[in-house]
C-alpha cells in the first residue's frame, strides 16, 4: 500500500500531559469516533453509517455538466466551505473551466461584484450547510435565487443542488419544497471535518477528480494505529502539545501555490477544534517562498513563540529550466542562477529556511508528501483531522464542538431584531 505522505524527523521533544497515559488518550479519541459527534473516520470506512455514495455525486454532477453549466458557486461559510476551497485549489488548474467561485464571506459589496461577474444559465449553486439554517449562507441563498430567477423564471431550480443533514433543519426541507436535490453530509459528521463529504467531494466531482481516490488516500494513513505510541498524527499531536507554554502559535507554511487555501482550512480546524476552556493552539497560515520575504524574519528572530509546520512535495509537475540571456548572462543575479531550474531554486530556499530556522533553534516539523494528487491530498485532510482529535484528548478539551461561538450568534439576532423595529 502507498503511503502518501511522511512526518520527517522534527527533534521535538513531547511529555504527556498530567494524569494521562497513552492508552487513555488513544481511548478517548476511539470513544470520539464511535460517537455521534465524531464520524470523520467513519467516512473512510466502508459500509459504515457515514460512508459516502460517490455513484450520486458522480451522476449528479455528470448531469449538470450536460447541461452546459460550467461555473459553480459554492455559498457556504467556515468548514461548509473552507474544505471544497482547499481540495479545489490543491488539484484544479486555476483558469481552467469548470470555474468555481467560494462565497464564504458575507460581504455584500463583493457579493454583488460576484454575482455581476457570472451568467446564471451557465452557474450552478451549491449551498452547504450542515445545519441548514446559517445566515450568512442563508442570505446568499435568498439573493442567488433571486438572481436565478430573474435570468431563469421557468428553470431556477435546476441551477441549485444543496447539501446538509441528512434530517433535519431548513435548507432540506426548503430543497424538498422546491424539488432541488440535496446532498448529505452525515449528522455525526461536523462542519470543520466535512471535507470528505458531498461537501468537498461534489464540487470535486464537478470539477472530475477522482472521488474514491481521495478516501483510500486517507485510509492509508489507518496503518499507522498499529505503530501505537508511533503514530505520526499521534507523535505531532504531543509534540505540539508540549510545547503549548512557550510555543502556542502553530504556523502552516506549504511551499505548493495550490496548498495555500490548504492552510486556512487548517486554521479553522486548528482553532475552533482546540480554542476552548482557556486552552488551544493559535494557527497561523503562510506561503513558501511568499512568506520568506514577510514573515520569516519574525520566524527567526521576532518571540519565540511559534511552531513552524512546513509541508514539502517531493514529485512537481514543472522543472522550469532557466533559459540563457546573453546581455544578463555576466550581471550578478543571473550568474547565480547558472545552470539550475526554477525547481532547484525553489527547493534549496525551502532548505534554506529550515536550515536557517534550525541553527536558530526554532522548532518546526516538515510533512512530506510524495506528489499533489487525490490520494495524497485525502491524506493530508485525515492527518490533520487525525492530528487535532489527538491534540484535543491530550489538552483535554472536546474538538468537535464551538460552544464559543453561540453569543455572538445571539448577538447577531438581537441586532437584527433592533433594525427591525
Ligand atoms: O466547523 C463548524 O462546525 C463550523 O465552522 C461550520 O462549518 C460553520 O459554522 C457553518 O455551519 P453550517 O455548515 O451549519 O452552515
Amino acid at each position: 500500500m502507498r503511503t502518501a505522505l511522511r512526518l520527517m524527523d522534527n527533534g521535538l521533544r513531547s511529555s504527556l500531559p498530567a494524569g494521562w497515559n497513552h492508552e487513555g488518550i488513544f481511548e478517548k479519541v476511539r470513544q470520539w469516533e464511535a460517537s455521534q459527534e465524531a464520524g470523520y473516520r467513519r467516512l473512510i470506512t466502508k459500509g459504515s453509517d457515514c460512508y459516502t455514495d460517490f455513484s450520486e455525486l458522480r451522476a449528479l454532477a455528470q448531469k449538470k455538466i450536460a447541461m452546459g453549466l460550467n461555473t459553480m458557486l459554492l455559498l457556504g461559510t467556515g468548514g461548509s466551505s473552507l474544505g471544497a476551497e482547499a481540495l479545489i485549489h490543491g488539484l484544479h488548474r486555476p483558469r481552467k473551466s469548470p470555474r468555481f467561485e467560494f462565497a464564504d464571506n458575507n460581504d455584500p459589496d463583493w457579493f454583488h461584484l460576484l454575482l455581476s461577474s457570472l451568467d446564471p444559465k451557465q452557474t450552478l449553486v451549491y449551498v452547504v450547510s450542515k445545519s441548514g439554517k446559517t445566515p450568512e449562507t442563508i442570505s446568499q441563498l435568498l439573493v442567488t435565487k433571486a438572481w436565478l430567477e430573474k435570468a431563469l423564471p421557468n428553470s431556477w431550480q435546476e441551477h441549485f443542488v444543496f447539501c446538509s443533514d441528512p434530517k433535519t433543519g431548513d435548507l432540506r426541507e426548503l430543497a424538498r419544497r422546491c424539488s432541488i436535490p440535496c446532498l448529505t453530509i452525515p449528522s455525526p459528521v461536523g462542519g470543520r471535518y466535512s471535507v470528505l463529504t458531498a461537501a468537498g467531494l461534489f464540487p470535486a466531482a464537478f470539477a472530475g477528480l477522482q472521488l474514491e481516490t481521495f478516501i483510500s488516500g486517507a485510509h492509508s494513513l489507518l496503518a499507522w494505529e498499529e505503530e501505537k505510541e508511533a503514530n505520526p498524527c499521534y507523535r505531532l499531536a504531543l509534540q505540539l502539545v508540549s510545547l503549548r507554554q512557550s510555543h502556542p502559535i502553530t504556523v502552516m507554511m506549504p511551499y505548493s501555490s495550490q496548498l495555500a487555501s490548504f492552510s486556512r482550512w487548517f486554521c479553522q480546524l486548528w482553532a475552533e477544534s482546540l480554542g476552548k476552556q482557556g486552552m488551544g493552539l493559535t494557527p497561523y497560515p503562510a506561503l513558501g517562498t511568499t512568506d520568506q520575504h514577510s514573515q520569516l524574519q519574525l520566524y527567526a528572530e521576532g518571540p519565540r513563540d511559534k511552531v513552524i509546520g512546513f509541508i514539502d512535495l517531493k514529485k512537481w509537475d514543472q522543472d522550469l529550466p532557466l533559459p540563457n540571456w546573453n546581455e544578463a548572462a555576466n550581471l550578478a543575479s543571473v550568474r547565480e542562477l547558472g545552470d539550475v531550474s526554477m525547481l532547484d531554486l525553489f527547493q534549496a530556499e525551502a532548505r534554506g529556511t529550515k536550515a536557517a530556522l534550525a541553527q536558530l533553534g526554532v522548532p518546526h516539523f516538515t510533512i512530506e508528501m510524495d506528489c499533489l494528487d487525490e490520494f495524497s491530498l485525502g491524506a493530508l485532510f485525515y492527518f490533520w483531522e487525525w492530528t487535532t482529535s489527538f491534540a484535543g484528548a491530550c489538552l483535554g478539551v472536546n474538538p468537535f464542538d464551538q460552544p464559543g461561538v453561540e453569543r455572538s450568534k445571539e448577538l447577531t439576532k438581537t441586532f437584527l431584531r433592533e433594525r427591525r423595529k
